[in-house]
């Protein structure tokens, strides 16, 4: 019966079981579920069994039978302790499972930051959702920049803190192709709700791929839509309206070319530099009114992808009179050397 409860794919309390240590978890789980239901029936039963056949039917009834013994003493505590050690040694397993990953894992670095998920791949590629091939054995290496956020993945079981200062580290194995939410499991500021992306399991051709293309993503786009991703998949969207509207963060349309004022009393223009700086050493100017909680973006971002927020703050700023998204006749030099002409 064990066997078969540690071979559920899915019960009434749990998603679907798709990771190796989903089974063993489950079982456990199962066993303590249905261990707990069978003695809370039977102490409850005889509860109120015995109330009715012990009751005290006339005012003559003196307390009857014996007031020790030993029988039934080791009665009720050997079953028990017995149970006890199953669900140690059960559990135990389980918790060394889950802390060694197998030799010759894959490794991914998991980046956690209010609230946002970054994930780090071998030759550097990088991405806000986590790719990972199936049937392969996965192995974590997690930690945060600002306050303790929790990596959990229901469907394989698996949950770990992301602690700021040091690495923890999880693994896992996919079984099936699919995509899976993954969620943030600690409280961790206003956002904590939204701290939400997903796990893409997918055949080793197409992970494959995947990494190819994420090696230089920004290839074959223009600059202003480098931005808008950036925007959209590293987070800043979670604080950082461009739909006129300041959250945890200021708006970002219109500050292009405008002034901003800080919250030491100095004023800066919203040039290129300013808001390079501010993503790389978002505590320098921080803005009037708003509190200093950016975590800095210093080695997480590339150059091609600082250009694309840029390029693309000009592009949703009123402030900024150039232009950047229509054709544009290109000058190109004279045919004899002399000084570079405008194409007619
Ligand atoms: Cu991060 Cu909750």
């Amino acid at each position: 019966m064990l066997a078969i409860l540690a071979q559920a794919d899915k019960t009434f309390f749990l998603p679907p079981a798709r990771s190796t240590v989903a089974g063993l978890h489950d079982g456990l789980y199962n066993f303590v579920l249905w261990m707990s239901v069978i003695w809370l029936v039977l102490i409850a039963g005889l509860m109120v069994y015995f109330v009715i056949k012990y009751r005290r039917k006339s005012p003559n009834d003196k307390p009857v039978g014996p007031t020790h013994s030993t029988a039934i003493e080791l009665g009720w505590t050997l079953p028990p302790l017995i149970l006890v050690m199953v669900i140690f040694v059960w559990g135990f397993r389980g918790f060394l499972q889950m802390n060694q990953a197998p030799n010759g894992a894959y490794q991914v670095i998991v980046s956690a930051s209010k609230w946002n998920w970054a994930f780090t791949y071998g030759r550097g590629e990088k991405d806000s959702v986590l790719h990972v091939p199936v049937d392969t054995p996965i192995s974590l290496v997690l930690t945060s920049s600002d306050v303790i956020h929790s990596f959990y993945v229901p469907e394989f079981r698996i949950k770990r803190d992301v602690v700021p200062g040091r690495y923890n580290k999880t693994w896992f194995q996919a079984t099936e192709i699919g995509e899976y939410n993954l969620f943030c499991a600690e409280y961790c500021g206003q956002q904590h709700s939204q701290m939400i992306t997903k796990v893409v399991v997918e055949s080793r051709d197409d992970f494959l791929a995947y990494l190819e293309e994420r090696g230089k993503w920004w290839e074959g786009k223009s600059p202003v839509e480098v931005g808008q991703t950036v925007w959209n998949d590293n987070g800043c969207k979670q604080c950082h309206s461009v739909e006129d509207a300041d959250g945890t963060g200021p708006k970002w349309n219109d500050v292009f070319g405008a002034e901003r004022k800080f919250a030491d009393g100095t004023t800066r223009i919203a040039d290129e530099d300013y808001i390079r700086d501010s993503i790389l050493n978002p505590g320098k100017n921080v803005v009037q009114g708003f509190d200093n909680v950016m975590p800095t973006s210093q080695g997480q971002i590339k150059d091609p992808e600082i250009t694309g927020v840029i390029e693309y703050l000009k592009s949703i700023s009123k402030n900024f009179d150039g232009q950047l998204l229509e054709p544009f006749p290109v000058t190109v030099p004279a045919e004899d050397g002399g000084t570079p002409g405008a194409q007619e």
